[in-house]
């Protein structure tokens, strides 16, 4: 199950992270990603809506909903609970990924370091987040852990955009690039399906060229 869905992340190439203030918002939001060719939704676990968001989500069943940001055990519970398929975390934290191994979901925890990355290897792991990939180093730093770790992949998140997104994807080791910058907290605050959908469709096309 977390091999199809890790499939179904590399096969998208993108990872929208969402803060969702107000869940009612979800099915916008949930309409123009698929609209835009990306039907894929990191919901992060920053604000209280987050469980509620992805249950909206995971209820449409034409998105790939996971939960970011999530930092403890029970917070893997709730995400769970509403429908996650995948679980995100900044970090590599033993207790969240061995919940999520429980579960039978996908945990894709933060590693930009070697030793991070060992700590993912020892967890059973083969794909982390790369985060804040910006300042980890970029797409140098996970070339340069690639060339140890040779079947690690990784999704570089955090100060990616439309500028970088391609010094990334280039790299055999990334799996998928994650960002905010197609899914900003503003237009989905105001409803603006068709301002997200024009973001994501840009990403998709430059994540595809
Ligand atoms: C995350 O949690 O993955 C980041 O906040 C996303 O980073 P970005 O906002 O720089 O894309």
């Amino acid at each position: 199950v977390t091999e199809a869905v890790l499939k179904q992340l590399a096969g998208n190439r993108l990872v929208p992270v969402v803060v969702i203030d107000d869940a009612k918002q979800a099915d916008t939001l949930a309409t123009a990603l698929v609209a835009g060719g990306l039907p894929v939704a990191e919901v992060t676990f920053r604000t209280a809506a987050a469980a509620d968001a992805i249950r909206a989500i995971a209820a449409r069943g034409d998105v790939l909903v996971g939960a970011g940001t999530v930092l403890t055990p029970a917070q893997v519970d709730e995400a769970v609970a509403a429908g996650a398929a995948y679980v995100v975390s900044p970090g590599t934290n033993r207790a969240v990924v061995e919940r999520a191994q429980e579960h039978g979901v996908l945990a894709l925890p933060g590693a930009v370091t070697a030793t991070e990355v060992q700590a993912a290897l020892e967890l059973g792991l083969t794909t982390v987040k790369f985060f804040p990939a910006g300042t980890s180093g970029g797409a140098r730093a996970i070339s340069a852990l690639a060339a140890p770790f040779t079947g690690v992949r990784f999704v570089p998140t955090g100060g990616v955009g439309t500028g970088n997104l391609g010094e990334y994807l280039a790299l055999e080791s990334v799996a998928a690039v994650g960002g905010s910058w197609m899914v900003p907290r503003a237009l989905i605050n105001e409803g603006n399906g068709e301002g997200v959908r024009e973001l994501v469709a840009e990403a998709v096309a430059l994540a595809t060229s």
